[in-house]
């Protein structure tokens, strides 16, 4: 592995472009580019994305064509999402073929889950480029595939027979079509109390057994006026009644869309936002319109969820799951009277995360301050501050190092 610091070398591949063109020869050498970045205000910092404009004004992009590429972030979530996609862009602009990154909060490598989450990250990655992809063995598993397919929807009843024929796992089909559904949500709240829809149709046993009782979920949906049809709606805004409790954490899914251009940004962003949020794991988006030949494509997210069943990978949530989830703990808890259900759960999974129970954080936020008032202290510490700030991570690393 070749590793390069672009923030701490920028200035001076400005002033010598040999040294840039030294770099692209590596690249060229190399199979993966991994970009890895603490995220500055909504992005990459300017030193990477001055990188980027050198590249692209020495003509230069040619080198990273066809190239797999991912990236490692860190920050406090806060539009962690943002940098990525924007790397994303760029990479795609280049001929890039991208891996989801890894989005971790900048003291994740200190707890357990971290590290366990960053080993999944590398086995994704490994599996992606193909190092390790045995085929996994799923005849014990079982993948609910929810779908709006009609008679003439040929593009996705294409998509659902090659997803078919690419998994050994069983699949049970839910037709949204097929059930009874007698109305949508009618905004009663009875659920909030009662944990169940008033509505007495086939809705609720629908979500229990195809949703909640399954190892993966493949939702294969037409997307038209910019979203999926309204039939889609109607079973997702019934699932209020299952509140804001997350009943499917770590599930692999995946979607087949039939129709979704790449300019549908809003109704991709909110597939990857309820896939955050809902703490599951996703496979993949496969559109028919989207990224080339669509049968490869399906074939791999029928490759990626067996896997997935088999491997139980797990990634950090990112500021669309971490955002979002601040927002119902607020309001759960200020109307946990009446919204018992979700209270309930939000207990027992210990998500009252407010910063009032981390008490020596603050505490010891409170002493940095005091000592920082002191210039003689001051000057002491200021110099030696990131040595610091990293020397618990270098005692993880080095725990690994010797662990081998
Ligand atoms: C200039 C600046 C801008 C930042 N902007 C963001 C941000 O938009 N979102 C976020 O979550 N964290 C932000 N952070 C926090 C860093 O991303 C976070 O502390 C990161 O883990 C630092 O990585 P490092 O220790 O490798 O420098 C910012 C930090 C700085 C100094």
């Amino acid at each position: 592995m070749t590793c390069y610091h672009i923030g701490q070398s920028i200035q001076s591949l400005e002033r010598k472009l040999d040294k840039l063109t030294e770099m692209m020869e590596a690249v060229r050498e190399s199979d993966l580019v991994l970009w890895v970045y603490p995220v500055y205000t909504f992005s990459v910092p300017f030193q990477v994305m001055r990188w980027i404009e050198l590249i692209v004004e020495n003509n230069l992009q040619d080198a990273f064509s066809g190239k797999w590429m991912s990236q490692i972030s860190t920050s406090r979530h806060f539009y962690d999402h943002t940098a990525s996609r924007y790397l994303e862009e760029i990479g795609k602009d280049w001929g890039m073929r991208s891996i989801p990154g890894h989005l971790a909060d900048m003291q994740d490598l200190l707890k357990p889950e971290g590290q366990v989450r960053f080993e999944s990250y590398l086995e994704e990655i490994e599996w992606e480029m193909g190092v390790t992809k045995p085929e996994a063995d799923v005849s014990a598993k079982q993948i609910s595939l929810i779908t709006d397919l009609l008679e003439g929807d040929e593009s996705l009843k294409e998509m659902i027979e090659v997803y078919k024929k690419n998994t050994t796992a069983k699949i049970r089909v839910l037709n949204l079509n097929e059930i009874s559904m007698k109305a949508g949500c009618l905004g009663c709240l009875n659920c909030a109390m009662s944990g169940e829809c008033v509505i007495k149709d086939d809705f609720q046993v629908s979500l229990q057994s195809f949703v909640q009782d399954s190892d993966a979920i493949v939702y294969a949906g037409n997307v038209e006026n910019h979203w999926f049809r309204s039939v889609w709606k109607k079973f997702d805004d019934r699932q209020f009644s299952n509140g804001h409790r997350m009943n499917i954490v770590g599930r692999p899914i995946g979607y087949l869309l039939a129709g979704a251009k790449e300019s549908e940004s809003n109704f991709l962003d909110v597939l990857t936002a309820r896939a955050e949020v809902g703490h599951v794991y996703l496979c993949g988006i496969v559109s028919d319109q989207v990224g080339g030949n669509t049968t490869e494509q399906t074939e791999t997210l029928a490759k990626k969820v067996d896997w997935a069943m088999v491997q139980h990978p797990e990634r950090p949530v990112n500021f669309q799951g971490v955002g979002g989830m601040r927002v119902f703990r607020d309001l759960i808890y200020e109307s946990r009277g009446f919204m018992r259900e979700d209270h309930r759960f939000y207990r027992k999974q210990n998500l009252y995360d407010f910063p009032h129970k981390k008490r020596s954080t603050i505490l010891q936020g409170y002493l940095i301050g005091w000592m920082m008032k002191i210039p003689a202290i001051r000057r002491r510490v200021m110099p030696n501050l990131k040595k610091t700030m990293i020397q618990p991570y270098d005692k993880i690393l080095e725990q690994r190092r010797s662990k081998g």
